[in-house]
């Protein structure tokens, strides 16, 4: 780096744009089968741009343009929040705290909205100005958080699972499918082959890490599913289909790794033990113990205060976290109706063709 510095320093620019530093850059592009070629790096024209200004009780505040969003948000914010005193709250009270995170959701839903290159877009004028700040101030409820989406109805909010989803299917003659399918982690191994439209997964990654190396935190390392040649991968996916004398019952399954399994079991049992109807069995809070970590999980543990304390009264450490989302079909067996449940944890509808 003091080499490149130096070298900045004597040639100017143009050592870094076209010269040794340029050489150097794109050999690292070819290395690495990156795109930037010297052509690229001789035509870049930096740009100087007039700074956002806006003002804060008096002060002026200047901050970077597009196609930084900084320095618009950052105004927008402020204008809004010097419509409440802050100061007379504290700093860690509930309603400054409220506040702030209310400027902070509206400001990034504009960035959303607004915010890119102005060689390439226009960006309004009103969201740095006081009036729009106004306007804004007077649609945030000092005693209820917005819904984010509440805010932007001209934006669609895509909720699609980005690694594993699960559906339940059956037609008119009974046939059920039920489908979990996985990339394993978010967008897989994020590679695209080309000209075909779909991701590769990481589904290696549901091998055994490392052998030996068995843990507290939940790793695991144990033998069976330690990774060889040919073998394939543990997985948690658990499409089911529950039948009687042939007839399918319930069609479930769900996303969400090992919590998978647990998932599953929480709605048969809901149905078939605790005869909840299918909408009930699939919105219930579940539970969720994987050996490790030792530790329970339990969706909405703070409104079940009193059931809490006895399972920790037995010993039990209780956390708290969404689980699942598992869509899935009961079928009434005394009038053969079809039931469809969607799971409102992320997204997903029951529709009938
Ligand atoms: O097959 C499995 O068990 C994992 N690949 C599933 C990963 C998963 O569910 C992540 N999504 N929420």
């Amino acid at each position: 780096l003091a080499k490149t510095l130096r070298l900045i320093a004597n040639d100017g620019p143009d050592a870094f744009y076209k010269g040794r530093i340029a050489d150097l850059l794109v050999k690292e592009m070819k290395r690495g089968g990156g795109l930037i070629t010297k052509k690229d790096l001789a035509l870049y024209q930096a740009v100087v741009r007039k700074p956002i200004h806006g003002t804060f009780r008096g002060f002026d505040v200047y901050g970077p343009p597009p196609p930084s969003s900084g320095g618009i948000c950052l105004i927008e914010m402020l204008n809004i929040l010097e419509n409440f005193d802050l100061k007379k709250q504290g700093r860690l009270s509930a309603r400054t705290m409220h506040l702030m995170i209310e400027a902070m959701r509206r400001a990034y839903c504009d960035r959303a909205r607004h915010l890119g290159d102005a060689d390439f877009v226009k960006i309004p004028k009103h969201l740095t100005t006081k009036e729009y700040a106004k306007k804004l101030a007077k649609s945030i409820d000092l005693n209820r958080a917005t819904p984010s989406e509440k805010l932007a109805p001209d934006i669609s909010i895509k909720k699609e699972g980005e690694s594993t989803t699960h559906f339940s299917i059956i037609d008119k003659n009974g046939l059920a499918v039920s489908n979990t399918y996985t990339l394993e982690q978010s967008y897989g191994s994020r590679v695209v082959v080309r000209g075909a439209g779909f991701l590769l997964n990481n589904e290696m990654f549901d091998f055994n890490w490392n052998p030996g190396v068995t843990n507290q935190k939940g790793t695991i390392g144990t033998k069976p599913n330690r990774i060889q040649p040919g073998k394939r991968m543990l997985s948690s996916q658990t499409p089911t289909i529950v039948a009687k004398d042939g007839k399918v019952l319930l069609i479930t399954g769900s996303p969400g790794g090992r919590t998978i399994i647990n998932t599953v079991l929480c709605v048969i049992l809901n149905v078939m033990e605790h005869g909840m109807s299918i909408e009930d069995a699939v919105q219930a809070p579940r539970l969720h113990h994987s050996w490790f970590p030792d530790r329970a999980y339990f969706e909405k543990a703070q409104a079940y205060r009193k059931l809490m304390t006895s399972l920790k009264k037995l010993g039990h450490r209780i956390r708290s976290r969404r689980q699942g989302d598992a869509h899935s079909i009961y079928v009434d067996p005394k009038t053969g109706a079809y039931h469809g449940a969607s799971d409102s944890r992320i997204i997903g509808k029951a529709s009938g063709y």
